[in-house]
């Protein structure tokens, strides 16, 4: 009789035993020497101590104690999956890339959703952005597409990141979180924030799972054509967006923490495969030029009516990981991993970006994380060599450029595809902050949100602003007011009904 309160997920150490009902294998230190004994250490008579040259137990002990790697400093819980991405319309006259480059081609991806600020044990259910990234395992290399969950982000130049981030980290002395202080003064300080907050508080703040999720590239990138000709991009992928109410959030939080990790991994052990539809918006440089709201600033969106979604195609995750760690923990999405016909754009967050997660990498995973399996490009051939835990170091081929030996040459396609920026200007620090924050804001407001929506926002608004300083509060009021009056007028109003007394 099935036990109704197990899933799929619980079945999977049965599953284990009934395929490998005939196992012979034996248990071997970790150089593959068969153990004698497996329940008990090495000791002098029955109390006695045990013994240095316990050194299967030794093996076993000093592997144990470096288990863990360090966690990602932000998205460190998540969930991953495998699967294609497969080609359904042809966009070859905006760029180059091989991975678009036919009708119908498919591509192996790897897929990691996760949530920005909790750490590895969080809860999945709470309200966060959620990182949706993609890697493309492509003939020409590996393409990270670093997304998340929502078109925008809280703040433009990297400069910004490290502390918005820790705004929504734990707080240095009292290690809790959320500080409501910390996140509604730098909030406030930084209007720039006002777009992304009305998302991150919407009902998309909560999503019901990983499945049925929107995802978005965030940043502008650009394509190259065989022509050489430069296009800026912004990549979407979307499903039949799913949200969850709070109540039903905060019960899940503590009833069953992972969630959304089981929620996806049933879904495709049961062959209920998720999918999602891909597109690109389109922006030539001319169009850049004139674009009255900055198109390099991931605090805005590219309307779709003056940039539509251009269809591309579609991706499938057919296969959960066959070992968490090694595949999902040890994986590393890069912007900077690009291809081909595909180029970054002047977007100030993206700059940045382009140096962190190379840089994080060699600090979590090491110099040689682009030699773990799951984070292997097809092929590569070039002049770096060795470092701490090298699985190959291309052989005998030589280590040095140039050389007369035939070692790997120049791709003249990939050469071609370089396209030539003209750059001119002052270099200087100009804080971009100010740069109308208001105005897609006001749109998505009053005329994306249906009055209910608008409702549960404000309610979702109030429940993090009651916590936090009446200083913090007015500020907030009057930066949401510029949003529209009434909205500022109905927080205004919840905080003065508010049970909670002033911090
Ligand atoms: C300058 C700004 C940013 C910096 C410095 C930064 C830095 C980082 C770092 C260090 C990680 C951990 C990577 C790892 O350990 O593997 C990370 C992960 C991530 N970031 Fe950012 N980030 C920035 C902005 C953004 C933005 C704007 C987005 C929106 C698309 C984003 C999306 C993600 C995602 C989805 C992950 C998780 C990747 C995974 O699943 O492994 N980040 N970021």
């Amino acid at each position: 009789m099935s036990n109704p309160n197990r899933d799929t997920s619980a079945e999977q150490l049965s599953d284990y035993g009934r395929d490998h009902e005939n196992n012979n294998e034996k248990i071997t230190t970790s150089w593959g020497a068969p153990i004698p004994d497996k329940d008990a250490s090495l000791t002098v008579g029955h109390h006695g101590p045990i013994l240095l040259q316990d050194y299967n137990l030794i093996d076993e002990l000093a592997h144990f104690t470096r288990e863990r790697i360090p966690e990602r400093v932000v998205h460190a819980k998540g969930a991953g999956a495998f699967g294609y991405f497969e080609v359904t319309h042809d966009i070859t006259k905006y760029t180059a890339a091989k991975v678009f480059s036919d009708v119908g081609k498919k591509t192996p991806i790897a897929v990691r959703f996760s949530q920005v600020a909790g750490e590895l044990g969080y809860p999945d259910t709470i309200r966060d952005i959620r990182g949706f990234a993609i890697k493309f395992y492509t003939e020409d290399g590996i393409w990270d597409l670093t997304g998340n969950n929502t078109p925008v982000f809280f703040v433009k130049d990297c400069a910004l990141f490290p502390s918005f981030i820790h705004t929504m980290k734990r707080n240095p002395k009292t290690h809790m979180r959320p500080d409501y202080d910390m996140f509604w003064d730098m909030v406030t300080l930084r209007p720039e924030t006002t777009h992304t907050c009305l998302m991150f508080f919407s009902d998309r703040g909560l999503p019901a799972n990983f499945r049925r999720m929107h995802g978005f590239g965030v940043n502008t990138y650009a394509f190259v054509n065989s022509k050489g000709e430069f296009y800026y991009c912004k990549f979407h992928y979307r499903s039949e967006q799913e949200n969850m109410d709070p109540a039903t959030a905060r019960k899940l939080a503590g009833e069953d923490p992972d969630y959304h990790l089981r929620d996806l991994y049933n879904a495709i052990e049961e062959g209920r495969h998720p999918s999602w539809r891909f597109y690109v918006q389109i922006m030539t440089p001319k169009q850049a030029e004139k674009s009255p709201y900055d198109p390099f600033d991931d605090t805005k969106v590219w309307l779709h009516a003056d940039y539509p979604l251009i269809p591309v195609g579609r991706f499938v995750l057919n296969k959960n990981p066959g070992n968490y760690f090694a595949e999902v923990e040890q994986i590393g999405f890069d912007p900077a991993h690009l291809v081909p016909g595909i180029e970054p754009s002047p977007d100030r967050m993206l700059q940045g970006r382009l140096f962190a997660y190379g840089d994080t990498h060699r600090y979590r995973l090491g110099v040689n994380h682009l030699q773990i399996p799951v984070n292997s490009p097809l092929k590569a051939a070039n002049f770096a060599r060795d470092g701490r835990s090298t699985l190959h170091s291309q052989g005998e081929a030589p280590n040095y450029h140039p050389n007369s030996f035939n070692g790997p040459g120049i791709d003249k396609r990939a050469k071609a595809l370089s396209p030539v920026i003209p750059l001119h200007g002052e270099a200087a620090r100009t804080d971009n902050g100010n740069d109308d924050n208001f105005t897609q804001a006001r749109l998505l407001y009053n005329d994306v949100m249906k009055s209910d929506e608008r409702a549960r926002l404000i309610d979702n608004m109030l429940d993090w602003l009651k916590p936090t300083k009446q200083e913090f509060r007015n500020r907030a009021i009057e930066m949401f007011a510029q949003v529209d009056a009434e909205l500022g007028k109905k927080l205004k109003l919840g905080l003065n009904s508010s049970r909670h007394i002033d911090l």
